[in-house]
């Protein structure tokens, strides 16, 4: 019998789906649509359901957006002072000659202002592009030539570090819009192109009238990088705001009046799709943070804001348990009343230990780029399963799929291994990989989306996260996947994080290799090497255990928190490192936590156990 965490029912009587079985015997996507207001015509408007609909039935005053800064400075944003200032982008998107379709590209931080362009763009029927704040030069003219960028929002200091030199290379960036927080342009650096987004929305009128929007129309472009080669554009239209809101509701279990923090950056799908869309479309107060991650600091806002519901991802939980004995009692929030987290597997250890820390279990949930909006979930109502991503959400069929050659598919039974399938047919599913035709038919075989994830669904329905296709480990005959070997090794009180990755072996074809970076306190030596080789056989059986196991301080990651097990397997093997423009910087440690240095190269190559 699989482990179960019960949730007393004081803590789950008000969930907002309050049963799952009859909400999924009962849901239909049209119902789902006629909670939205919707444009005449049948038109849908994503940023006309997050703001201008609340205005329009009188909840302009509420608060949208709690902006809190760096050193603690605070913004407000009401609906109605959202639904203006979006309108005065959209205006002055129009006064350049912008038109609806042209890809708007955004490369900011969490300032106040991405609220208002990403919104107002929206309203222009404008595309919105995000990248990440913290790309270099390269990945951006890598990804505005993709996706054909006519206008680009950003600030001075951006500007400068990371556009001015590619400026030449960008011929369809048509318009520079820069946001002057840190100083506006210096007069020798301005070019005509240039246009400065406070003294030109100054004037304009704020009550834009949106045009006319079908559903289909093209809304959000993201970037996602495969393993190798180019990153791929994947494109959504207006209509996904059906599914933002419904998953928002039954999966974050968000609603009217909540206060929530989604902790994603807004370069990623999670940081527009729950971190700008669904709260507000939902009528929450999002809270913003402009700041990185910072144990502390997040402990400090949650209490601080009387956050309520909130979205964040493995590595940060990670982080918080690894720290957290330099955290005793500041993990009282009562306020607190729903945490989920996305991204990566979230291993069982960190779902228990958020149970006694936070006195509420994490609750996994999982989706991707493509698929726009959370499909699998754990649910407030529901007991959780420790590792597993849950039960598909009402409206959404899975399945666990083997694809043969000819493509033909075969659905799985339950505990069989297979890959992760999705009945088409959501309205935030993709419906391109920009100008990649044939990527995109790949994805689908029938009325199938195929994840490229690999899972098993357990006789109850849970879905288990087996491992992405292209990192599954085939170690003497077994195929491992990743997460099973780190949830084991994170069982240890020692570990804060764990990466394994298959090497290649002349016997075995390949071996399991563990990285483990330590909680604070800790230090790496042979004794803990051993424990944990140990611990690990005895969890998963000497085939499966990892051969080796190094020890580091962190694991490299993505700016989105999944850790990369590909570049440890290049950096293990010598290999290039491909593409790493969305590696994110090495976290730098909270004093007095810092890790000792790695242990010498040779030792963290050799072999610590036998073959099989
Ligand atoms: O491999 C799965 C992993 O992240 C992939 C999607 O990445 P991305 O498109 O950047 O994410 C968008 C928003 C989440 C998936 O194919 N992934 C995501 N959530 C989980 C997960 N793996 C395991 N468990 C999860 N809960």
């Amino acid at each position: 019998m699989p482990e179960i965490i019960e949730k007393s029912s004081e803590t789950t009587a008000d969930a907002r789906m309050s049963s799952y079985e009859e909400a999924h015997a009962g849901f239909s996507w049209g119902d789902a649509h006629a909670l939205l207001a919707g444009l005449p015509d049948a038109g849908l408007n994503i940023a006309h359901e997050a703001v201008d609909r609340h205005v329009a039935d009188g909840r302009g005053e509420r608060l949208a957006v709690r902006w809190r800064g760096r050193k603690g400075e605070r913004r407000d944003l009401s609906y109605r002072d959202l639904q203006a200032s979006s309108g005065r982008f959209a205006a002055l998107l129009e006064q350049l000659g912008v038109q609806p379709g042209e890809r708007v590209f955004l490369l900011l931080g969490r300032v106040p202002e991405l609220y208002e362009v990403v919104l107002g763009a929206l309203k222009a029927r404008c595309v919105v592009c995000p990248l990440f704040s913290a790309f270099g030069p390269e990945p951006i003219h890598q990804r505005m030539t993709l996706g054909g960028g006519t206008v680009l929002v950003t600030t001075p200091a951006l500007y400068r570090r990371r556009i001015a030199r590619i400026r030449e290379r960008l011929p369809n960036l048509r318009h520079i819009v820069l946001i002057g927080r840190g100083g506006a342009l210096k007069a020798k650096e301005q070019r005509p192109d240039t246009v400065d987004y406070h003294a030109s929305t100054a004037g304009l009128d704020g009550d834009y009238e949106i045009g006319p929007t079908p559903p289909q129309t093209p809304a959000l472009l993201h970037f996602t990088s495969g393993t190798t080669g180019l990153p791929k554009g994947v494109l959504h239209v207006h209509e996904a705001v059906v599914h933002h809101r419904h998953s928002a509701e039954v999966a974050l279990d968000l609603g009217r009046g909540d206060v929530f923090w989604c902790t994603a950056d807004p370069g990623w799908v999670t940081g527009l799709s729950y971190g700008v869309i669904a709260p507000l479309v939902l009528g929450a107060t999002l809270v913003a943070y402009e700041g990185e991650f910072d144990a502390a600091a997040w402990i400090r806002l949650l209490a601080e804001e009387g956050v309520q519901v909130w979205y964040t991802a493995p590595t940060a939980v990670r982080m918080l348990m690894k720290l957290d004995s330099l955290l005793p009692e500041r993990l009282s929030l009562p306020a607190l009343r729903f945490i989920a987290s996305v991204g990566e597997p979230l291993n069982p250890e960190a779902v228990r230990w958020g149970a006694t820390a936070f006195g509420l279990p994490i609750h996994d949930n999982w989706w991707q780029t493509e698929t726009g909006g959370i499909l699998l979930a754990n649910f407030r109502s529901s007991p959780v399963r420790p590792g597993s991503m849950g039960r598909p959400l009402p409206g959404i069929t899975a399945a666990v799929v083997r694809r043969a050659p000819g493509g033909e598919l075969t659905l799985l039974g339950d505990d069989e291994e297979g890959e992760l399938a999705i009945r088409t047919g959501w309205p935030s599913m993709f419906r391109e990989y920009l100008g990649r035709p044939k990527k995109t038919a790949a994805c689908f075989s029938g009325d199938w989306y195929l994840t490229g994830d690999l899972a098993r669904r357990d006789c109850d329905g849970f879905y288990w996260f087996v491992g992405r296709a292209d990192d599954v480990i085939n170690t003497a005959g077994h195929l491992v996947g990743p997460f099973e070997v780190e949830s084991a090794l994170m069982e240890h009180p020692a570990v804060a994080e764990a990466a394994a990755i298959g090497k290649p072996d002349p016997i075995a074809m390949e071996v399991v290799k563990a990285f483990v970076a330590l909680r604070s306190g800790h230090v790496p030596g042979e004794a803990l090497r051993r424990e944990l080789q140990g611990l690990a056989r005895k969890r998963l059986g000497p085939a499966v255990a990892p051969k080796e196991i190094s020890f580091v301080s962190s694991l490299p990651k993505t700016r989105s928190g999944k850790i990369m097990r590909r570049l440890l397997k290049a950096r293990e093997l010598g290999l290039p490192e491909g593409d790493t423009s969305t590696l994110e910087p090495p976290c730098p440690e909270p004093p007095g936590t810092a890790l000792p240095a790695p242990e010498s190269p040779r030792a963290e190559t050799e072999p610590a156990g036998g073959r099989p």
